[in-house]
């Protein structure tokens, strides 16, 4: 970094302490560590609503003296990093009229001819979404802004002024819509395939419109074949045993995918793929969907569930979820098995009653499962929730099984899916902007 270069962060659209961390740690060249004096000051930031400019004069704050404190933090950061600062902030009550009217005028002169929509991210990762958004945000003109939370723990007022927000699955229900229409949204960008989540009937009340996303398939496919080895060749205890330098093969032995039969649930998009992959392998396959998809019947035997259930040494699910297959796999389904069933969930928790799939597993019932997803996952993925207590029983009692794999849905996370989910995610808001159907629109 070169001595007295000027930086300038403009912070005007700056709506989370992320954001403003990953500003100022763009055009500082701040190592991640300097975080901690970072929060403080977007603190104090938020609370004066004070403008911060960084370039490369020397001048005190005016206005808010408690920054001072914060910018002694910041003044050893630009040592370091051998670089000038300037600060000015001012407490937005305490502004001058006169001067202070000139700015919104700039920047109202700035916003139309540059931005095409507005979409605010939560959920937003830094680590991976993040690059490809702002890549694509600028090549189309359009305005972003983040947080790494949830709607329901950072809240609906940082989606003020935007005209679309992007969610993960979480609850998007009458309530939650209802508040973002209060602020001015207008259209719900799914970061996701699954949509289950949002209550259409309220989002076209609202007049609002919904888009999701989608992306190749054979990510969560391939995923879900893995696990169906995983489980079958034990791998979860050849490589814990390993750990302990227990090289010895008792309780080891596996079972061979190329000999079993897999009971494929839900033929649509992404079990159709996991079909024709598994015809590699030679196995015999059967598959259920009250709609019948015709190259999966080129690989694989149609049949009743009763008879993949009766049938199968391994059942993946892959259906939507919908009212009709809640617990879809329930007491009485489990006791129509083969002793020893492999069950592999890579769609939905709700398709699996918890508390039967525990009972089946006690009894040995089910030998092994793997489960990308879970009934009660929200808040849950993808926290780090490192030492904390989680108030999740039925998760509990699964972990503690040693046939039991547990993954926080993660199936699709390829960079190839994180790429045409975040470009989907504004591509969307971007057509309803432009009066135009999405290429994924829902309502
Ligand atoms: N774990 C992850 O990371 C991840 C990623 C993407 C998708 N998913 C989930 O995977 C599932 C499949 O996604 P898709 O893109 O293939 O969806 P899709 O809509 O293409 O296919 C779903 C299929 O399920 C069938 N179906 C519905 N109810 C059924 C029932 N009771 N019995 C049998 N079949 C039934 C439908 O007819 C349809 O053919 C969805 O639940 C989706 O949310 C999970």
């Amino acid at each position: 970094m070169e001595y007295g270069k000027d930086y300038l962060v403009d912070i005007s659209y700056v709506r989370s302490r992320e954001e403003l961390h990953h500003l100022l740690k763009k055009a500082l060249d701040l190592p991640d560590y300097y975080g901690m004096n970072l929060d403080a000051l977007y603190d104090l930031l938020s609370e004066y609503h004070a403008m911060l400019t960084v370039t490369g004069a020397d001048e005190a704050a005016a206005g808010a003296p408690e920054l001072a404190d914060y910018l002694e933090a910041l003044d050893r950061v630009c040592l370091d990093a051998e670089m000038h600062y300037e600060i000015e902030a001012s407490k937005e009550e305490d502004a001058p009229e006169e001067p202070e009217a000139e700015a919104p005028a700039e920047e109202a002169e700035e916003a139309p001819k540059s931005e095409r929509v507005s979409v605010f991210f939560y959920c937003m990762r830094p680590y991976d979404m993040l690059p490809i958004a702002e890549r694509y945000a600028a090549e189309h003109n359009i305005r972003i802004g983040w947080t790494t939370g949830y709607p329901a723990t950072d809240g609906v007022d940082l989606a003020t002024g935007y005209d679309a927000v992007c969610v993960t699955p979480s609850d998007m229900g009458a309530e939650m819509l209802q508040a973002f229409a209060d602020r001015g949204v207008k259209y719900i960008s799914c970061n996701s395939i699954g949509y289950d989540h949002v209550d259409l009937e309220m989002a076209k009340e609202l007049g609002m419109r919904v888009s999701n996303v989608a992306y190749p398939p054979s990510g969560v496919a391939n995923y879900a074949i893995m696990l169906m080895m995983m489980c079958q060749r034990r791998i979860m205890q050849i490589m814990g045993r390993a750990g302990v330098q227990d090289f010895s093969l008792e309780g080891k032995i596996g079972k061979d995918l190329s000999f079993s039969t897999v009971g494929v649930i839900g033929t649509g998009k992404i079990g159709g793929t996991v079909i024709r992959h598994l015809s590699g392998f030679g196995c015999r396959i059967l598959c259920y969907d009250p709609y019948r998809n015709e190259e999966a019947a080129q690989y694989a035997e149609y049949t009743d569930l009763d008879t993949l259930f009766a049938e199968s040494d391994i059942i993946t699910l892959h259906t939507n979820a919908t009212e009709e297959n809640h617990h879809l796999l329930d007491a009485a389904a489990f006791a129509k098995m083969k002793k020893g069933v492999v069950i592999i969930n890579t769609a939905r928790g709700k398709l699996i009653d918890t508390d039967a799939l525990i009972d089946a597993v006690e009894s040995g019932k089910v030998g092994a499962a793997a489960l990308d997803v879970l009934e009660v996952e929200d808040g849950l993925y993808y926290a780090n929730l490192e030492g904390k207590a989680i108030a999740n029983r039925g998760m509990a009692v699964l972990r503690s099984f040693p046939n039991v794999i547990m993954s926080p849905h993660t199936a699709f996370y390829t960079e190839e899916a994180v790429r045409y989910m975040t470009e989907g995610c504004l591509a969307g808001p971007l057509a309803f902007a432009e009066g135009r159907d999405a290429e994924h629109t829902v309502l």
